[in-house]
């Protein structure tokens, strides 16, 4: 059998992973990352959110050509899609940022392990098929990380044959267009791949066990959004609890709790995800899980195993990507001894759906419940001279200040190139900011980024632009 020995063995190549193995090389440490795939990157780079962005890049752009091109007076006649085409696009860009990785860990002296690794011990972790390999290599460690990551939820009534019903990754590629779409779950997953679908020509009726789609997300934002996605002709049932979902034929069947049945020619399941930990040896260690599957950790990110942590998708919170490269590198620092810290305070979200929403910080929801007396300052993109050329004029930014001291609390953006205007939010509320810093920062014109700034004004009643 193979050994070797390392500072600090990661097992994990997604977000978290990866990101903590370069920084920990960077800090001085030998270091191996194993992951089970032939690719590194995880869910994300592999099939979460690249993918999905170029799906739905590629099928927005369709969209636009279809409904918005005639008001710049491009006409475009005989207009057609080739889902073959898009979804080579979405391979090559995958193949690229997960062979980015293989190059970075070289230029970098990541020793990268292919195959499914388990702790044999708390000082060994035996990793079996890595391709081109013989048998198990053992893999020695001073310390390990673990970022198992998480893989899409199943439910038991639901009978996934990863074809017709299937989760995120079959909706990925499915070969064709459905006629009919089923999707289970209004949240991130439902709405961004059921964009997508609907926008190639799918009937997509999207079935929500709650009253309202996208919780967590400020209720005002998620009623704009249903507003809109559903005139753009996605169906929506709220309150829609489903008892099963089955083949039949060459279509499918889905029962609502109430009894009637939907037939559709495929389902997508998207009602969350959990996370990865089960035969990886934990208990072999003593690292113990919830009944859910998660890992606990303190604020260093390490296990009741002193020298085992763990990070990302794996330990909770937020599923997020950029969530888990942050406690990567937060983890491995602190090993090395630098007091950084995670502000889960300030960890931006993003829905890639045309509108784009995006969101940091409180929610009013969440102000109201707690008490706390905020002020709030809106910007209709109507407003904005760059939307108007644009032609992006439905949206809006909304800021929340502390009613007192005018500390942003939280800003919530749905409209065009909301996930690039959330970035600065996120950086004037990691530094602090009160709603009167941004309104007096000086915004290029004509730019989105000066509805930020017309909504920090608004916050004070003083907005030039708006009523
Ligand atoms: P989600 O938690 O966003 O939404 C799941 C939805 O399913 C919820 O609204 C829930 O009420 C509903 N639901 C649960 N059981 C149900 C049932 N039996 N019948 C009907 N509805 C039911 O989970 P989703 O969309 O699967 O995404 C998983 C994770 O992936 C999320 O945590 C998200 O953060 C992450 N993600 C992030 C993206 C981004 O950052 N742009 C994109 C896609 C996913």
């Amino acid at each position: 059998m193979n050994s070797a020995r390392y500072d600090l063995v990661v097992l994990g190549g997604g977000p978290a992973g990866y990101v903590a193995a370069i920084r920990a090389v960077q800090l001085g440490l030998k270091v191996a990352c194993i992951d089970e795939n032939a690719r590194f990157g995880g869910t994300c780079l592999r099939v979460g959110c690249i993918p999905s962005k170029a799906l739905l890049e590629s099928t927005h752009l369709y969209e636009d050509a279809k409904h918005r091109f005639a008001d710049h007076g491009v006409k475009v006649s005989g207009l057609e899609f080739d889902l073959q085409v898009m979804m080579q696009r979405k391979e090559k860009i995958v193949d690229t940022l997960t062979g980015g990785i293989d190059i970075l860990f070289k230029q970098r002296g990541v020793t990268p392990y292919r195959g499914r690794g388990k702790f044999r011990d708390s000082n060994t972790i035996d990793v079996t098929g890595i391709a081109g390999a013989e048998g198990v290599t053992s893999v020695q460690g001073e310390r390990f990380l673990v970022c198992a990551g998480s893989r899409p939820a199943s439910l038991p009534t639901v009978e996934e044959d990863g074809d017709r019903i299937g989760n995120s990754t079959t909706a990925l590629s499915f070969p064709d267009v459905p006629q009919r779409l089923v999707v289970i779950g209004g949240g991130y997953i439902g709405l961004e791949l059921g964009s997508v679908w609907n926008r190639l020509g799918s009937e997509v009726i999207v079935l929500e066990a709650l009253d309202r789609i996208l919780p967590g997300l400020d209720s005002e934002l998620a009623q704009l959004a249903h507003r809109t996605f559903k005139k753009q002709g996605i169906e929506f049932r709220t309150k829609t609890m489903v008892a099963s979902a089955r083949r039949d034929g060459e279509g499918c069947i889905v029962e609502i709790r109430d009894g009637e049945a939907i037939k559709c020619d495929r389902v997508l399941l998207a009602t969350g995800r959990v996370p990865t930990t089960a035969n990886m040896g934990l208990d072999v260690i003593g690292v113990p899980t919830d009944n859910r599957g998660f890992i606990a950790v303190n604020e260093d990110f390490q296990t009741q195993v002193k020298h085992v942590y763990a990070a990302g998708d794996c330990i909770g919170g937020a599923m997020l990507a950029h969530k888990a490269m942050e406690e990567g590198i937060v983890c491995v620092e602190r090993m090395a001894g630098i007091s950084s810290h995670m502000n889960y305070d300030v960890i931006p979200a993003i829905i890639y759906t045309h509108p784009e929403i995006a969101s940091v910080g409180k929610t009013e929801d969440q102000l109201r419940e707690q008490g706390i007396e905020y002020r709030k300052g809106v910007c209709p993109f109507g407003a904005n001279g760059r939307a108007r050329t644009l032609g992006e004029t439905d949206g809006r930014v909304k800021i929340l200040a502390d009613r007192k001291t005018d500390r942003v609390l939280g800003v919530h953006i749905i409209g065009a190139r909301a996930g690039d205007l959330i970035a600065e939010a996120a950086t004037a509320m990691e530094f602090g900011a009160s709603s009167e810093d941004i309104a007096r920062t000086c915004h290029a014109h004509p730019t989105m980024a000066e509805a930020m700034h017309e909504a920090a004004l608004a916050v004070d009643d003083r907005a030039i632009h708006t009523a």
